[in-house]
């Protein structure tokens, strides 16, 4: 099946070789769902999803399906640093490169996530953000400009954008402080030598110089709303990167939504007006990692939430002409990070595992359907 190059093609074989979401090969998606999400996006806006490595290579049917309805996707763990630079030096360009390479034969945008983080990176730093035994404060620096460096470079005139610095603000702060007293005491933040916001500016800047064209966004979740105290210390970061005459173009919002525990936030928190405060300082946004998490088990009620949620956000999004990208994190139920992460929540997204249609689905055509051109 891998050799199957053609999404038409591949659905024409798979609907006539069966199979089944049970283990017992790729599934087959319905042969029509249109209008797709891609050919209603248009001249609109970015339309994405997060693509895992292992469906990717393993599974025709999923790599129909994405084909078909997005123009843009992003690794969801690929281009990390750990799995980029898996020990020091060392380079692993195999999983990310086959994503580029999908992209670049369907005619996508690739968005590029994400250089820095205090997460999955790899040799450097523990998974409590502290340093790892073997590597010190003062080389740093060093690995910072060689990783931003190699990886930016690589990928010039492919990766269209880059979330250079990921969740890089504390939870759960008050009101009231400086930009470097909200920024998270872990991993880059916490051992930089030249401070814990330096090490973001000149991430920024080096990713610039490695790709003058690529626009480079800072990352987060929680900063979606307008009362968000997080987005404000967010806005504050980029006001400050752009007063520093830093190259930042875009601020990413991932979007991990959960109407069970938040309701209806962000839509119920002035979202336009959220996504105007970074848009009026002339940066762009994309929606980066939008997933709904439903406790289960998923009731129709509950589905129907769910649609309204993509619908209005998509619409707001689409209402906004500096938001430019709208990617959810994952393209169906059976790949999805909320399974292993909340537990008793799922169906977070808007294909089911078989690769069918959910209500969400529905709702975004909907939204991009009655969106001006
Ligand atoms: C998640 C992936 O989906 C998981 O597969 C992985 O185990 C952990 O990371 N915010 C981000 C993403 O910016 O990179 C995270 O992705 C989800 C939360």
């Amino acid at each position: 099946m891998r050799s199957l190059r053609s999404p038409l093609l591949a659905l024409l074989v798979l609907a006539a070789c069966g199979g089944g979401s049970d283990g017992s090969g790729p599934t087959v998606p319905p042969p029509s769902l249109t209008p797709t999400l891609r050919s209603l996006a248009e001249d609109k806006l970015l339309i994405g999803t997060a693509v895992a490595i292992a469906p990717l290579r393993e599974d025709a049917a999923y790599r129909a399906r994405i084909a078909e309805q997005f123009n843009a996707i992003v690794a969801e763990n690929a281009m990390k640093f750990g799995p980029l630079q898996p020990s020091r030096g060392t380079f692993f360009w195999d999983d990310a490169d086959e994503i580029v390479a999908f992209g670049q034969e369907h005619g996508m945008t690739i968005r590029g996530h994400t250089l820095l983080w205090h997460n999955q990176s790899g040799w450097v730093f523990e998974r409590n953000g502290d340093l790892q035994p073997d590597v010190t404060a003062a080389e740093l620096p060093a690995i910072l400009e060689n990783h931003v460096t190699t990886v930016v470079s690589r990928y010039r005139g492919k990766i269209a954008q880059w979330d250079v610095v990921n969740e890089a603000i504390a939870d759960g702060l008050g009101a009231g402080l400086s930009v470097e007293g909200s920024l998270r005491n872990a991993a880059w933040a916490k051992y930089y030598p030249a401070g814990k916001y330096q090490w973001i500016a000149d991430a920024f800047r080096y990713a610039h110089a490695a790709d003058p064209d690529a626009k480079l966004f800072y990352n987060d979740y929680g900063i979606e709303g307008s009362s968000s105290q997080k987005a404000a210390y967010a806005l504050a970061l980029v006001q400050k990167l752009l007063a520093d005459g830093v190259p930042v173009h875009g601020v990413g919002l991932q979007m991990h939504l959960s109407p069970d525990q938040y309701g209806d936030w962000p839509l119920n928190d002035d979202f336009p007006g959220l996504l105007r405060k970074f848009t009026d300082l002339g940066l762009e946004v994309h929606v980066t990692e939008l997933d709904v998490r439903l406790q289960l088990p998923a009731t129709a009620a509950k589905l129907e939430k769910q649609k309204e949620i993509y619908q209005g956000l998509l619409a707001a999004s689409l209402a906004n002409p500096k938001v430019t990208a709208f990617l959810t994190w994952g393209l169906d139920d059976g790949h999805s990070w909320i399974d292993g992460t909340y537990a008793g929540y799922g169906a977070a997204l808007p294909f089911d595992a078989s690769y069918a249609p959910k209500p969400a689905f529905l709702g975004m055509q909907a939204a991009l359907q009655a969106a001006p051109q």
